[in-house]
């Protein structure tokens, strides 16, 4: 199971939208994913057609807990209308967590540990996080092995990219273990406007390896998509919004595959085939282990340009 995070402490940078298009695609792709909203605003939430009253629990009740269980964690899942598509609903309440948790031990791994309970469950989880630096989203890194960062296109968004990059680095202080894994994602370019084009550069030239060689482009189809509760992937798959974050999702598997090969399901790693038939194929005939490798030998090229 892999756990990408989403996370900038800029606001309106894209990344509610990069999880609910993400989380589109692995649903197309017959994957069982589960998104984690953990910004009280819950976007993420209403995006995929829920309301804050409508479920029974909430990612609250599991922060709340004196002890998570297995079976505590699955009631706070709901099933969205997208089959293999699952959801932990934010709630306003979580404004308060910061206040709730402190004092408690090891605050910035509760969701981390809750995550190990169900790794046999999804194939890929996706975490929403709100646009602050405190408890839901080192929570939320911490969990990660892979952390996007959305980033527009815009030279205020680039001072968001340095706050984040520095948040990065002192979790790697305060723990040598950690391992902060994160991509750039540049998005909301507009390739006719200067300040698209030189923030573009800007960011490959600063942070030369950890920018996607792709972007995200303007697309006035996301708030449409929004707007009708359903992932851009399911209301309109060749759009070039959706388009992109294809090809960002192809770029990500490739990445962890040669990253955290062990957690990439057969499943996952026949995103990169492009018939999905031939994947199950072949891990019939080989296992998991063979189907990583051979994928990763297809791709090497390819991710090796990006890093
Ligand atoms: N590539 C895009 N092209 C056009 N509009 C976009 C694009 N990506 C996102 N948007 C729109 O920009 C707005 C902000 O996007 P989104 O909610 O995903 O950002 P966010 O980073 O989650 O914001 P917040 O920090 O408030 O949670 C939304 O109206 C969304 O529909
Ligand atoms: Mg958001």
């Amino acid at each position: 199971m892999l756990v990408w995070a989403v996370a900038s402490q800029k606001g309106g940078v894209g990344k509610t939208t990069t999880v609910a298009t993400l989380a589109g695609w692995l649903q197309q792709e017959h994957l069982r994913v589960l998104v984690i909203d953990t910004d009280p605003h819950a976007s993420l939430t209403s995006y995929l057609g829920f309301d804050e009253s409508g479920a029974d629990y909430n990612l609250f009740d599991l922060y709340a807990a004196e002890t998570i269980t297995r079976e505590l964690f699955l009631k706070c899942t709901v099933k969205s209308r997208h089959q293999g598509l699952d959801l932990i609903p934010a709630a306003m309440t979580l404004a308060t967590i910061d206040r709730q948790l402190s004092g408690r031990q090891g605050v910035g791994r509760i969701l981390d540990q809750a995550l190990h309970l169900v790794e046999d469950c999804y194939d890929v989880v996706l975490i929403d996080c709100p646009p602050v630096l405190g408890a839901l989203m080192v929570n939320a890194l911490a969990a990660s092995t892979l952390i996007l960062v959305p980033t527009q296109t815009e030279f205020l968004a680039l001072k968001g990219l340095q706050g984040m990059v520095r948040t990065f680095e002192i979790m790697s202080q305060a723990d040598p273990n950690a391992d902060f894994d994160y991509i750039i994602v540049p998005t909301m370019f507009d390739k006719r406007t200067r300040a698209s084009n030189h923030s573009l550069t800007y960011m490959r030239e600063h942070y030369p390896s950890k920018v996607w060689s792709g972007c995200i482009p303007i697309d006035t189809l996301f708030r449409e998509s929004s707007a009708q509760r359903t992932p851009l992937p399911l209301m309109a798959p060749s759009a070039r919004g959706a388009q992109s974050y294809y090809a960002l999702l192809r770029d990500l598997v490739a990445h962890e595959l040669k990253v955290h090969p062990r957690q990439v399901s057969p499943a996952l790693a026949a995103v990169l085939t492009d018939d999905l038939a031939a994947g199950g194929e072949m891990l019939q005939h080989h296992g998991p282990e063979m189907v990583a490798q051979s994928v990763q030998s297809m791709i090497t090229p390819a991710s090796e340009e990006q890093n």
